[in-house]
């Protein structure tokens, strides 16, 4: 996505200030510059689009890489219709994916492309500043191709998540909660320290690595595409690096001009606009969306509109969908669906028309968290939740 002269890199010039060579995974840059994203396939792009097509898998595969991608979209029956709307609602089940995310996707292509272009050897350590389903994709990675792997996190993400990177080998680092993205002590400043003072180490940097939303360009939006058979009205993304949001939106409206980019931000984050509508501050507890900062990997120019989630009506929507549909999704396919339902009411979607909405993780992460009563109990989650008929 960088193709100025940041930092001394000048278009095509792999050369730094000191006359070093360029290795965008050594040398540092701030994660929030602008988007400057040319990927499309134009022939200035400075990015190797790659064809991906819904995979077609063998009887055997190969690794567990082999199963990245190629999930499947669902049709959900019974909470539209219940919430009196018409059209029809898909969703793009990627918690089916091999470690439980999307993430997987950009976790395998990050590092395919840093290895095509010679950037990461083998012995190489991988770091990544993550808040946690990136570092389990990162981890999956490492594990099958033999890398170390070092993931930071901050505390407030899941002790599942951690359990998970810990099974696959990862070391883990954590960071306070709260701290600002530019300080040393953030997650993203701990884990630049970690790949200044560790020799053959290499820092992916989802925030700002185009390889983050190439892959939902050239992957999860063909799949998406060729699922509706390029017939949709409105997408609904959940926003953390904004990689989905990127990648997806721009290949849609190259295709679908008229579909609907629907964007959906937590109550605190920053990462909506207009800039009015974020409280910075406010803290949320949906996890693995929302920023204090916009990652250069998030171009916001194709959203229709968007929508600022809270915590609560995300985690009663995340329950209803297991309950209701059966799918065992995480907290932020709730934030997406219950802001999705708003968006499809508020743009009067209707009979023939059709919404897709994007489930990004696994109940697995979450076993402590909103599937646990207690915990729903304690931050007053639970109030006006549907009561369970008497038996
Ligand atoms: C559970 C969950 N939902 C949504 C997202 C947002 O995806 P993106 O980073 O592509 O904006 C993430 C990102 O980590 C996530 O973990």
């Amino acid at each position: 996505m960088q193709t100025g002269s940041q930092n001394g890199v000048q278009n095509g010039c792999p050369i730094n200030k000191e006359g070093e060579e360029f290795n965008p995974y050594r040398n540092w840059r701030r994660p929030d510059l602008p988007s400057r994203c040319t990927y499309g396939r134009s022939k200035d792009s400075p990015h190797s689009n790659k064809s991906c097509p819904k995979p077609v898998r063998p009887k055997i595969l190969n690794s567990v890489l082999d199963n990245i991608a190629g999930t499947p979209m669902i049709r959900l029956n019974n909470i539209g219709k219940s919430e009196g709307l018409k059209c029809e609602i898909l969703a793009k089940c990627e918690f089916f994916q091999p470690g439980g995310s999307l993430k997987d996707r950009i976790a395998l292509r990050m590092i395919e492309d840093a290895e095509e272009k010679g950037f990461i050897k083998p012995g190489a350590t991988i770091i990544e500043p993550s808040s946690g389903n990136t570092g389990i994709g990162v981890a999956m990675v490492c594990a099958v191709k033999g890398y170390r792997c070092i993931i930071v996190m901050p505390q407030r993400m899941s002790l599942e998540k951690v359990a998970t990177m810990k099974a696959l080998g990862a070391e883990i680092y954590r960071t306070a909660n709260g701290i600002p993205f530019d300080q040393p002590e953030s997650h993203v400043g701990v884990a630049r320290r970690l790949m200044e003072e560790i020799p053959n180490s290499f820092l992916l940097d989802q925030y700002r690595n185009p390889s983050n939303p190439l892959a939902h360009y050239d992957g999860t939006a063909e799949e998406i595409l060729d699922a509706c058979d390029n017939k949709l009205d409105m997408v609904v993304i959940g926003t953390g690096t904004g990689g989905t949001l990127t990648g997806v939106a721009r290949k849609i409206k190259e295709r679908c001009p008229n579909c609907k980019i629907v964007a959906v931000d937590p109550e605190g984050s920053l990462i909506a606009e207009p800039a009015e509508l974020n409280q910075k501050g406010k803290k949320f507890e949906v996890e693995g969306i929302g920023k204090d900062f916009v990652p250069t990997a998030c171009d916001r120019q194709f959203v229709d509109k968007w929508y600022k989630a809270a915590d609560k009506e995300s985690f009663q929507m995340a329950r209803r969908i297991v309950r209701e549909e059966g799918l065992l999704v995480g907290g932020s396919s709730g934030t997406a669906l219950h802001y999705g339902i708003q968006a499809m009411k508020d743009f009067g979607l209707k009979e023939g028309q059709r919404c897709v909405v994007i489930f990004v993780d696994s109940i697995r992460n979450y076993m402590t968290r909103f599937l646990n009563d207690e915990w729903m109990g304690e931050r007053g989650y639970l109030e006006d939740e549907e009561e369970e008929p008497s038996k």
